[in-house]
């Protein structure tokens, strides 16, 4: 399997391999082919074959210095469960380190076992308590409303280094 950098080129199989990844929330072409042509250095595809079997995108805030906001993930489903989830993720964290990255944002729905899993195993903390008003879902602290009224989702947080002069921003 070997990882790299996704391209715009790449717009149209990561919307069907979204398609395929249930429950990844699948976004029209368009948003793929903007994502990807303005974040594509930030978004990643693992391959094996020529097929990819992993994909995430993530955003760079502007008003959060160091921050990188983990949009997608996903492994296709006949090759979850064999660690190619934390492979991407170590990947991704140290390619975001070398860019000078301090910290990862993520959102987690609480009823999404394997994600909670995959970033819990990985060291993320649910910071929902900093980003706003709690309730809790299924045993878990959920922001309430968070993407809309009733949908309530939780806020993880890995730190990933430090910036010199500790302007770490974000929630
Ligand atoms: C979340 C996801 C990316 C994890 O990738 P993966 O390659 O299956 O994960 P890994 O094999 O690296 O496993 C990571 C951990 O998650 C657990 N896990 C993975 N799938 C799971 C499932 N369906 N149920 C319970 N735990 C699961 C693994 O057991 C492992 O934990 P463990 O080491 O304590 O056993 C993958 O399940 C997926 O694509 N899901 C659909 C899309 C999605 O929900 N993405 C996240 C929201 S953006």
């Amino acid at each position: 399997m070997r990882i790299r950098a996704a391209t715009q080129e790449d717009f149209l199989k990561v919307h069907q391999f979204t398609a395929d990844c249930t429950p990844l929330e699948n976004y029209p072409e368009h948003v793929y082919k903007i994502i990807l042509r303005y974040f594509g250095d930030y978004c990643f595809i693992a391959e094996k074959n020529g097929q990819i079997v992993g994909f995430a995108m993530g955003i760079v805030p502007r008003s959060f210095p160091g921050t990188y906001f983990l949009w997608q993930i996903g492994v296709a489903p006949s090759c979850q469960m064999r660690g190619i989830g934390e492979k991407l993720l170590r990947e991704i964290e140290e390619e975001l380190r070398k860019k000078g990255f301090v910290r990862i944002e993520v959102t987690i729905d609480p009823v999404n076992i394997s994600s909670q899993k995959l970033f819990e195993n990985m060291e993320y903390q649910n910071i929902s308590k900093k980003a706003g008003k709690t309730v809790e879902v299924k045993g878990n602290l959920a922001v309430q409303d968070y993407y809309k009224p009733g949908r309530h989702f939780m806020v993880y947080e890995k730190r990933i280094g430090q910036l010199c002069d500790e302007r770490i921003t974000g929630i």
